[in-house]
């Protein structure tokens, strides 16, 4: 793939591990009642927030990423029986503080030092993506942060795919595009761009009208799909 000159990753759940959160705060002491339900609420809160992305999309009822964050996780609490406002503070808070997945800083170094452009697209909202990006420390690697405020619309409308072409003055075919989210890479392919989903639970693939060109069980083959030398 050496025709590629853009290198574009969705954020939450591909650069940032969104279980973290959840699984964190499990660890804490007097947190026992929660270590014991956190997997059903990091899904459940992971599952809504996307769904209410969704439909907000589709019925153009848009609000911003930090709304369908907390919704979301309202919801994945009443499930549990977890209706906690200190619980629920701690985890939003964590939100904002989630780590990288491990191979992130080198994949995206190596990347940089290519000479590539390299930028998230995200449905996150400005402040939240600032939130990761900082406490990630991989801000020096990125080019740019595009969120979907600027056109105030969720993934996966095409309105969100053309802030890519928009900011780095380049063609769909010129972009490989990075997601974990199967509906996400779908959506991109069809879009254009060269795609790569990042299939870390081993999942089948989306019956949707895109197939992605690419998957792979981690961020950690990136370079080398590009063709970058070692
Ligand atoms: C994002 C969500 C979809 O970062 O993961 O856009």
């Amino acid at each position: 793939m050496r025709d590629i000159r853009v290198c574009v990753f969705d954020a939450y759940g591909t650069l940032f591990d969104v279980a973290a959160a959840a699984r964190d705060l499990a660890t804490e002491p007097g947190r026992e009642g929660f270590a014991e339900v956190w997997p059903q609420v990091a899904a459940d809160w992971r599952l809504k927030q996307l769904q209410y992305s969704w439909l907000r999309a589709i019925t153009g009822d848009h609000c911003d990423f930090w709304q369908v964050t907390q919704d979301g996780l309202d919801w994945a609490l009443a499930r549990a029986g977890q209706q906690d406002a200190d619980l629920r503070e701690a985890l939003l808070g964590l939100y904002w503080r989630l780590p990288a997945y491990p191979e992130v800083p080198g994949m995206l170094a190596r990347l940089k030092g290519a000479g590539l452009s390299i930028a998230i697209l995200s449905n996150g909202s400005p402040d939240m993506l600032s939130g990761a990006v900082e406490s990630a420390g991989i801000g020096a690697f990125l080019d740019d942060v595009l969120s979907v405020e600027a056109v105030g619309v969720f993934k996966p409308a095409r309105a969100v795919y053309d802030l890519v072409g928009a900011r780095f003055s380049c063609i769909p075919g010129e972009v490989l595009f990075v997601s974990s989210n199967g509906w996400d890479a779908a959506a991109a392919s069809s879009y254009g761009f060269r795609t790569l989903w990042v299939n870390r639970a081993g999942e089948p693939v989306d019956n949707l009208p895109g197939r992605p060109a690419h998957d792979a069980a981690d961020l950690t083959g990136v370079p080398a799909l590009l063709e970058l030398s070692s």
